[in-house]
């Protein structure tokens, strides 16, 4: 296959996984930074322990880089205002939609589904990203399981669907 076909194929296959939405979040030097991400994966219970990848052209890419703790922030249904304000706005400006309490120096949504802080063990770059890989130092999960989720290049509601079990 051409490296074309290969592309487009790839992004039509990412195009059509339905993706749990995350903002990933981190603080340097007294300043909030904070991305839109779907490319999250729980990596081991045992150390209980996450990864993300993250553009290196992206604006929180930097102080990833810096940062010893990020917290990974699970958008429910309820957050996708906070969605749009990470899209839309920059820096601390991004934090001015929903309600944000610092804990172990990074920014915890206070009514996201889920909240993950994490101590950064491992940076791996490849290719126009990087991995970052966190052991959770702390967690929070809220019971109103209705996730904000990103299919076919929109945000849906997944809880929607008229039968949620396909038996
Ligand atoms: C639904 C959605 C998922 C995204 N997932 C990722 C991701 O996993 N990793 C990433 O680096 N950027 C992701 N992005 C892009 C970033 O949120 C961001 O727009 C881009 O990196 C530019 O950020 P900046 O304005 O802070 O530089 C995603 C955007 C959207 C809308």
């Amino acid at each position: 296959m051409q490296p074309e076909d290969i592309l487009r194929e790839f992004q039509g296959t990412m195009r059509h996984i339905a993706a749990a939405v995350y903002a990933i979040t981190t603080k340097v030097d007294g300043k909030r930074y904070g991305i839109v991400a779907t490319a999250f994966s729980s990596v081991s219970f045992d150390p209980p322990s996450v990864l993300v990848c993250i553009n290196q052209d992206a604006s929180a890419h930097g102080p990833l880089m810096q940062a010893d703790h990020f917290c990974v922030n699970v958008l429910g249904l309820a957050n996708r205002d906070v969605a749009d304000c990470f899209m839309t706005k920059k820096g601390e400006e991004r934090f001015e939609v929903g309600e944000w309490q610092d804990e172990m120096d990074v920014p915890v949504l206070v009514n996201a589904q889920s909240s993950m802080i994490c101590k950064t063990m491992d940076r791996h770059r490849f290719g126009t990203h990087t991995i970052f890989i966190g052991e959770l130092v702390g967690a929070h999960h809220r019971d109103n399981a209705k996730p904000l989720t990103y299919y076919d290049r929109r945000y849906i509601d997944i809880t929607a669907a008229p039968d949620h079990a396909i038996f």
